[in-house]
């Protein structure tokens, strides 16, 4: 029985079109689907922060870029990974999938992604076969194809 789907979101075209086919088939199946969107930018994010900081002792001093430099952290991080899961959480309830959960993790993708699969006994992951990467002469995305070959479950990849 088809009743557990993981699905990766980063945003991206593929992810969308991969949404819309899964959507169809845990609507009809009536299966549900859980959103994973993995922050990935950790490195920028943690100078980021602990700049902030060094900069919030100070505050009076450095005021406008402390504002800077948190409008930096909320685009390069959660609030856009967000965003992205509250936008595919809409378009799976607009398409009839009633059982639609989120989750969001920092790390490497594909890692996260396959302990995600692993502890959450899903049947199925549905996935986009690229991502945002910019290298279209690829067939496969990095994390698409890891997930593909590692995965202990069936995974779909949309074109
Ligand atoms: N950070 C992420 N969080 C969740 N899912 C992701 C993430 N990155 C990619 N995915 C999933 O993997 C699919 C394929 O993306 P992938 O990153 O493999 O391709 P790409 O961006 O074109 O190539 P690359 O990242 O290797 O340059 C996406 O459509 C999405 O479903
Ligand atoms: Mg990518």
């Amino acid at each position: 029985m088809l009743k557990r789907i993981l699905l990766p979101v980063d945003g991206s075209e593929p992810c969308l079109r991969a949404m819309s086919f899964a959507a169809e088939l845990a609507a009809e199946l009536k299966a549900s689907i859980l959103l994973l969107h993995v922050l990935d930018n950790l490195p920028a994010r943690r100078q980021l922060k602990d700049y902030l900081t060094a900069l919030e002792k100070n505050p009076a001093l450095h005021e406008a870029e402390i504002e800077s430099v948190r409008s930096a952290l909320s685009e390069s991080g959660e609030d856009q990974g967000m965003e992205i899961l509250a936008d595919a959480e809409q378009f799976l309830r607009k398409k009839g999938v009633s059982e639609v959960s989120t989750a969001i993790r920092d790390g490497d993708p594909s890692t996260e992604l396959l302990r995600a699969a692993e502890t959450g006994k899903y049947d199925m992951i549905i996935m986009g076969r690229r991502g945002l990467g910019g290298l279209k002469g690829l067939f496969m995305g990095s994390v698409s194809q890891k997930i593909s070959s590692l995965a202990n479950c069936a995974v779909v990849t949309v074109k």
